[in-house]
Formats: C-alpha cells, structure tokens, sequence
C-alpha cells in the first residue's frame, strides 16, 4: 500500500449575493468531510451493510487548502470573486474569468474547487482525469458544499464533493450510466445495477439479477442522499491508486 497522498485544495468561491459568498467555516467543513470519506473514518462507515463490510476502502487521499498560490504567495486557499451572474451552468464559464468566474490554478499542482449557484437542480460536476487544464477540477452548488453556513439538506452532508472527487479520481458511477444492467463502472466489487438511486433507499434493492444483496446505493458513486451514501470499495480505491500513478502523478510523486 502507498503513502498518503495529500492534495492541495483552492476553493474559487464565485458569489453574486452574500449568501453566495461562503464563508471559510463552511469550507472548514467541507475539507473536514473529504478528509474523513477518503480515509474510511466517516462515522456512519458502521451502517455499510455486513456482506460488504470487508470491501470498505482507506484511499489514503488528504486534502489541504493551498498555503502558496502559483507565483508562490502566502494564500489561505480560497480565492473570491465577485460575479453579475445570477448562475452557472455545467458549461465551464465559471471557470473563466471573461464569463464572470474565476481561471482555474495550474491543474497538475492543485485540485480547483469552484463554488457557485448551479441551474436546473445540479449538484455539481467533475472533469475526468485527461481533459484541458484550464477546466480541470469540479463544481458545487455553493449549498451543498459543507455541512453548516447555507449548506441545505438532503445535500448537507458534504457529499457531493465526495462523488465530484471521486470522478475526477476517474471513478464511474456504479450504474455505469445505461439503464439497461448492460454498462458497468469497471469496478469489480460493485454489484452491476440498473439505475441511479435517490432518496434513502432500504437495503437490498435488487435489479440486474444481483441478488440476494442488490446494488450497493450506499456507495458515493450514486446518487442517493448525503445521509444514505458512506463507502468506496476497495476496487475503487485501486482505480484511484491508477489515476494517482497514471495522469493525476503530479500529486503523488
Ligand atoms: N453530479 C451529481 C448531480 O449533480 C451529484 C450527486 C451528488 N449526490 C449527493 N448525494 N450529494 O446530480
Ligand atoms: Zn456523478
Ligand atoms: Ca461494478
């Protein structure tokens, strides 16, 4: 097992409003989340269901917010920008400073977290590992970013970071996005299902013929809520371990 990787964070708070404008506690709470979901410390890791206790992974990923910016200034790892926008879309242009956002910093040496208002009920997004620089990182609704300020349930629980990593970790959902059982996440520990789930499902949900346990809904690669999702497996740590060696290196030389 390798060492701990840690990754260095910048948080582009773009805000219209003043609530928009989190304040650095939320945050705070945010990282807090992260830190505990990518080292299997969460506390709610206990309801993860007996017959997958044993895949429960430790990616052994840290995150800090950045304490040089890139010309090597001291910074607290936040970087706020005022914006007439009223919102983003999954479009990029809070990425850019000419569209009312803010320029990503350079993508091998810091994970970008923009943090904004999102139309049509997103959460947020991720760029897969390999895409242009200057757009690399994820996106969150400035109100399910953290677990206090204006973060607002079912989306409280800092959850939606921990999916939007995991994707930038190259991770899929376990569904594997068809909704005929016939794509997969590439993933071997998680069960093959049909579909996303939401809510709070009870335990098993079955389809695909996966039973008798069904699909693994806790996992935080669907889209349940943030009180319903608590593991990566094991297999999905080691897709993490192959974007930290092949194209995020940069962050575990
Ligand atoms: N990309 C997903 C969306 O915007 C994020 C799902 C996050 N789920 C969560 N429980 N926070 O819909
Ligand atoms: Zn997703
Ligand atoms: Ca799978």
């Amino acid at each position: 097992a390798r060492r701990l990787v840690t990754i260095p964070v910048v948080f582009h708070v773009v805000h219209r409003t003043g609530p928009e404008d989190v304040s650095a506690e939320q945050l705070r709470s945010q990282l807090d989340v992260l830190n505990r979901d990518f080292r299997a410390t969460n506390p709610d890791i206990a309801q993860v269901p007996a017959p997958w206790q044993g895949l429960v992974a430790d990616a052994k990923i840290e995150f800090r917010l950045a304490r040089r910016d890139p010309a090597g200034k001291k910074t607290d790892g936040v970087v706020r920008v005022q914006t007439e926008r009223r919102s983003f879309g999954p479009g990029d242009d809070v990425k850019r400073a000419s569209r009312g956002g803010s320029a990503a910093w350079p993508a091998d040496a810091y994970l970008n977290i923009w943090v904004c208002t999102l139309g049509n009920g997103l959460l947020g997004y991720a760029q897969f590992p390999g895409g242009p620089k200057a757009t690399d990182g994820v996106v969150v609704l400035n109100t399910a970013v953290g677990t206090e300020g204006t973060a607002a349930a079912p989306f409280d629980g800092g959850r939606t970071l921990t999916h939007e990593i995991g994707h930038w970790l190259n991770l899929r959902h376990i569904w594997g996005d068809t909704l005929d059982c016939s794509g997969g996440d590439r993933v071997p520990d998680t069960p093959n299902c049909e579909g996303p789930n939401t809510g709070k499902p009870t335990f098993p949900v079955i389809t695909c013929s996966n039973g008798p346990h069904g699909g693994m809904f806790m996992n935080y690669m669907d889209y349940v809520d943030d009180a319903a999702m608590f593991m990566f497996t094991a297999g999905q740590v080691t897709r993490m371990n192959a974007c930290l060696a092949g194209p995020r290196a940069s962050f575990a030389p």
